[in-house]
């Protein structure tokens, strides 16, 4: 039997609540021709009652894996050997809710750097840790995938490079003193490479991986839309324009940030700098 695919399943469409026997009949009839990755992978990672043993394989198998973990795990990487800087409390944000709601704008990144405060205000805004490892930003099983770097180049307070977010220890760790040629990572060349500084968030797959199977690729997706709009409303409050990218030449950026591209992989790009 081929793998189910439920794809534009006129018999099924427009009614509000299938029953699971019908699924099971339809799915095995109906199972058409995808050749769009995207359905496919929609399809495959569904929680439907055809899939259930498969789907929730994973998710089942969690909670002796995490039973047999020596340690707990603290999800992030570090970069220890590298040049540490602690970063500022960035304070309280000066504008309410509902003005940031309303404010926010998609605004060409400029070429003059923030300070150190009101970079780190943007880092905390999407991504810091509170003392109990909470995040300002929700996460499926509290698993955390995402981390985020930072490109710098002129950037106050920062050397040159690239730098990565500790989000427990609210500190920049330096990866590199390279500055990648950050104008061809953007498919709209020439429009972002003058911004001040960029941020790049990835997701660590595997982190999801162990208790969600396939479909934590969702859920990956979903958390740095999360984080990401957090970043966006905090740099509306700090006057820091910027836009969030998602036309990139991902494995430019795999290769310029070390990362494989397989398990790690970069999912946003936010390019920042007041005007
Ligand atoms: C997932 C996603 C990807 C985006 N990718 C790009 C991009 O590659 N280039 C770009 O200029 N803007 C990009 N944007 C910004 C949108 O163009 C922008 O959000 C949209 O025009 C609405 O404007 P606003 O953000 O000011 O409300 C992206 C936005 C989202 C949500």
């Amino acid at each position: 039997m081929a793998a189910p695919l439920r794809v534009k399943d006129e018999g099924l469409e427009g009614r509000a609540e299938p029953d699971a026997e019908a699924l099971l009949v339809d799915h095995r009839v109906e199972h058409a021709e995808a050749t769009d990755p995207a359905e496919l992978f929609h399809e495959a990672t569904k929680y439907a009652p055809y899939n259930l043993p498969r789907t929730l394989r994973a998710y089942r198998a969690y909670p002796a894996w995490a039973e047999a973990q020596p340690f707990e795990l603290v999800p992030t990487k570090r970069y220890p050997d590298g040049v540490q800087v602690a970063l500022p409390d960035p304070g309280k944000a000066r504008r309410s809710l509902s003005w940031v709601l309303r404010e926010r704008r998609s605004r060409m990144a400029g070429p003059v750097a923030p300070d150190l405060r009101e970079t780190a205000a943007l880092l905390a805004a999407g991504f810091r840790a509170d003392g109990e490892g909470r995040r300002p930003a929700p996460g499926a099983g509290g698993l955390y995938p995402l981390e985020v770097y930072l490109v710098a180049a002129g950037l106050r307070g920062l050397g040159d490079g690239i730098w990565h977010y500790d989000p427990y220890g609210h500190r920049l760790e330096q990866v590199s003193d390279r500055v990648p040629d950050v104008s061809a990572w953007y498919l709209a060349d020439g429009t972002f490479g003058i911004a001040a500084g960029h941020f790049v968030v990835t997701a660590v797959l595997p982190r999801l991986r162990i208790k969600y199977g396939a479909r934590g690729y969702r859920f990956a997706l979903q958390e740095s839309g999360h984080a990401v709009q957090n970043l966006l409303l905090r740099a509306e409050v700090e006057g820091v324009s910027v836009t969030p990218v998602g036309g990139f030449f991902d494995d430019k950026i795999h290769d310029d940030l070390g990362l494989d591209g397989v398990d790690e992989v970069a999912l946003y790009l936010v390019p920042f700098g007041k005007v």
